[in-house]
């Protein structure tokens, strides 16, 4: 089989399984089968894959059929320029997600040795990100559970993450948090309601049920963190939040209420509203 006949005939089996990105999705898979670049799948379109790779590509069209994750049979996804590695018990860090670092970069700007906390960290996507684009400031990454942490750690240390801190807690209980001490608190918390579990992808199916469902309609982790962590906060610090589809009214509304000023929201590239922040 050539390359050409495997990218096509990958493009055909990502398609029946109704898989809306096959283009893409065929040619990372053929990259990652048999080690190539882009520009090197182009010019050797006619070379034949080995047993080995043939196997391997059968074995990755087999699960995406299943509709299991790609990042998770990568092992690792870009966020902001980086790789970070990722798998079973973490969230695979979105595309949608690097508006939240941006907006929080933004800010930053004319801060110098910026504090910042990250909560709700995941695979440490935002907080390594702010790390490493600020290396004259220092962060806090804030994760509950051990599978998610391990994957945080491993992120830290593949990015050579000097000056970053990460910290087993829990926001309900306020883990991290220190009287006027940060410049910006970000977070990406769980937000999808029970009812809206029932409508995620097939491949989210896959990821943590705790990186994702929230009560109070989705709101919980919202009310927390603004109540738990405004005292954390330097006068003139921003918190900024990443908020599902239609929540921003709400969650600009419960940053106003808990006398933040100044809120504003950013759309990601679906022009959705997908990030809320205001100052303190
Ligand atoms: C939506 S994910 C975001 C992960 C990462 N920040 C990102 O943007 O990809 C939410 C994260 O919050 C963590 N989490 C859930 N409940 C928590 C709690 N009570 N305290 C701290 N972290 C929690 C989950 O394990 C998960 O890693």
């Amino acid at each position: 089989m050539t390359i050409f006949e495997a990218y096509n005939g990958a493009k055909k089996q990502l398609k029946a399984a109704g898989i809306e990105d096959y283009v893409f999705e065929a040619k990372q898979i053929i990259k990652h089968v048999t080690g190539l670049t882009s520009a090197q799948i182009l010019t050797d379109y006619n070379k034949s894959l080995s047993e080995f790779q043939q196997n391997n590509l059968t074995a990755i069209l087999r699960q995406r059929e299943i509709r299991y994750p790609l990042q998770y049979i990568f092992g690792e996804w870009e966020f902001y320029g980086r790789s970070f590695y990722v798998g079973p018990g973490v969230l695979i860090p979105r595309a949608d997600t690097e508006i939240l670092a941006e907006t929080a970069l933004e800010y930053l700007k004319d801060k110098e040795n910026p504090r910042a906390l990250d909560l709700c960290a995941g695979s440490g996507c935002i907080g390594i990100t702010l790390a490493k684009e600020r290396e004259d400031g220092r962060v806090t990454l804030v994760e509950k559970y051990d599978e998610a942490l391990s994957f945080a750690d491993k992120n830290l240390k593949r990015n050579y993450c000097k000056n970053a801190e990460l910290i087993k807690g829990d926001i309900f209980e306020s883990a991290a948090a220190k009287n006027n001490e940060y410049d910006l608190i970000v977070s990406n918390p769980p937000y999808i309601s029970p009812d809206e579990m029932k409508t995620v992808s097939p491949e989210t199916e896959f990821e943590p049920e705790s990186a994702l469902l929230a009560g109070d309609g989705g709101m919980e982790f919202y009310k927390a963190i603004i109540k738990n962590y405004k005292s954390s906060l330097k006068v003139g610090g921003m918190m900024a939040f990443e908020v599902g589809i239609n929540r921003y009214g709400q969650i600009s509304d419960l940053l106003k209420a808990a006398g933040f000023k100044d809120t504003g929201v950013k759309k990601d590239l679906n022009n959705i509203e997908r990030v809320v922040y205001a100052i303190k």
